[in-house]
């Protein structure tokens, strides 16, 4: 039988090396704040609570993560990790096993943490450690004759002979909570950082023969902090290496695997080609067959099978019709839905508007608050004018309408179906269904005008 599971999140620290005005926690990965990867990790094992514990920027961070079911404890003072995971013992249930995370090591894995949870009993805890190349600053594993952890020494508590060690602990493990609060309770901050160390729980365990269970990461990336904007940089590349690893296993086509930004959740059918630079933003899913030109944005959008963005769109909250081609340089606005075939071209802009089966509007124009029906065709630099200085008005374009270049279409006003409006014209009363309507100033030609000419 699995004990219930209780899990500690450390986020009091300052971030100093941040510089940032920003607890160092919410500063984003892959347009998400750090501590919103741990806590999704930390939901994967489903405990039966989650307690982070804050100090640094107060109560922004349980404002901006926004969880009710989480519980928040504040830590102020900060003294050291063991006085952090002190303050959540009263929270937490004595017959669980406490899981403690840091909210600035974003990358563990669920799988990682569940077999640290599974080796954690009343007579054991487990330890994440790893072998670093270079330990230098974190705490250092002291193995005893037999091979066993005996207790973690802090690197700036460590004699020569221990900063030669290589094993550091990474933080992260799983203590039988009863334990935990009398070990805790005898924590001293006698060392070089006066500091409540919660590491030196593991030589008080190793002392009442509490076994102590090393256990490793299947990747060091899982284990790395985020200190400074350098290692989030760092961290950010390895999780989108990550991802498109992913997606090019699924069967992506990705041009260039480096270059390619997630930053949300990025769903793909078959045959799905992306080309460089693009950036995926919240929800997108993309059917089979879809091309993405390069440098485009796609922000919370459906784009339906066979239909090809071309290079540098930016497509924000709207739906893409099977077999549509948008872009190169268009711009998609929330509420827009594009039906099948439909083309926008270069320099077009949609917000809140439908367009039909196989409609085009292919160059320079604004279409706001619109619906426009099906096989419409709207000519190069016809806009919609959705907004009288105070209010927006929709425009209805009905079935098979033509509307000439450089039109103003003046809503509230409704185009019929298969009407067919003159280049130029500024429509601010509805034009009937079938016929041509005009509405521009007569050309003038004047006989024998003649152009000035320069004075001497
Ligand atoms: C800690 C470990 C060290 C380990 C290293 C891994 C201790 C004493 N040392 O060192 O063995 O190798 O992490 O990165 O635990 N925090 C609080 N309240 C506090 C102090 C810290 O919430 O009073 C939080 C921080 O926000 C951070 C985490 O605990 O998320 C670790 O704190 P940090 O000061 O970075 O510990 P290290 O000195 O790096
Ligand atoms: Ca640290």
């Amino acid at each position: 039988m699995n004990r219930p599971l209780n899990v500690v999140i450390l986020a009091a620290g300052k971030g100093t090396r941040m510089h940032s005005d920003l607890p160092k926690v919410l500063h984003p990965l892959a347009g998400r704040p750090l501590i919103e990867h741990v806590i999704a990790a930390a939901d994967r094992l489903v405990p039966e609570c989650i307690c982070v514990v804050y100090g640094h920027g107060g109560d922004v961070l349980p404002q901006v993560v926004g969880r009710d079911d989480l519980v928040w404890v504040m830590q102020e003072p900060q003294l050291g990790t063991g006085h952090a995971v002190q303050q959540a013992l009263p929270r937490l249930d004595p017959e669980a096993v406490t899981l403690i995370l840091y909210g600035d090591v974003p990358l563990i894995q669920p799988e990682t943490l569940q077999e640290l949870v599974l080796l954690a009993r009343e007579d054991a805890l487990a330890l994440l450690t790893i072998s670093l190349a270079n330990p230098s600053g974190y705490g250092r594993i002291v193995r005893n004759a037999q091979g066993g952890v005996e207790r973690i020494v802090e690197h700036k508590d460590a004699t020569p002979e221990e900063l030669a060690i290589h094993e550091v602990n990474t933080g992260i493990m799983a203590v039988p909570a009863k334990r935990l609060s009398a070990w805790l309770a005898r924590l001293s901050n006698d060392n070089a950082q006066g500091e409540y160390y919660l590491t030196d729980i593991i030589a008080m365990a190793a002392a009442e023969r509490v076994r102590v269970l090393p256990c490793h990461p299947g990747a060091m990336w899982e284990v790395l902090g985020v200190n400074s904007r350098a290692q989030l940089a760092e961290l950010e590349r390895t999780h989108q290496h990550n991802l498109a690893e992913a997606l090019l296993h699924q069967g992506v086509t990705l041009i260039d695997p480096k270059r390619i930004d997630i930053r949300g959740e990025l769903a793909c059918g078959r045959d799905v080609l992306i080309d460089v630079n693009c950036v995926f933003e919240g929800r997108v899913a993309l059917a089979d067959g879809v091309k993405i030109g390069a440098n485009c944005v796609l922000r919370n959008v459906e784009v339906a099978a066979g239909a090809e963005i071309l290079p540098f769109s930016h497509l924000d909250g709207a739906k893409i019709g099977a077999g549509s081609r948008v872009g190169p340089y268009s711009r998609i606005r929330p509420g827009t839905e594009l039906a099948a075939e439909t083309h926008i071209g270069n320099f077009v802009e949609i917000k809140n508007s439908q367009v039909g089966f196989n409609s085009k509007i292919n160059h320079l124009s604004y279409v706001g608050d619109a619906t426009v029906g099906s096989m419409v065709n709207i000519g190069a630099g016809t806009i919609t004018a959705n907004y009288d200085g105070a209010n927006k008005h929709h425009t209805d374009i009905e079935d098979n309408a033509s509307i000439g270049s450089n039109c103003v279409l003046v809503a509230p006003v409704r185009i019929g179906a298969a009407a067919t409006i003159g280049a130029g014209s500024v429509i601010s009363k509805s034009a009937p269904a079938g016929e041509l309507t005009v509405a521009r100033a007569k050309a003038v030609s004047i006989a024998g005008w003649k152009r000035p000419v320069k004075k001497r």
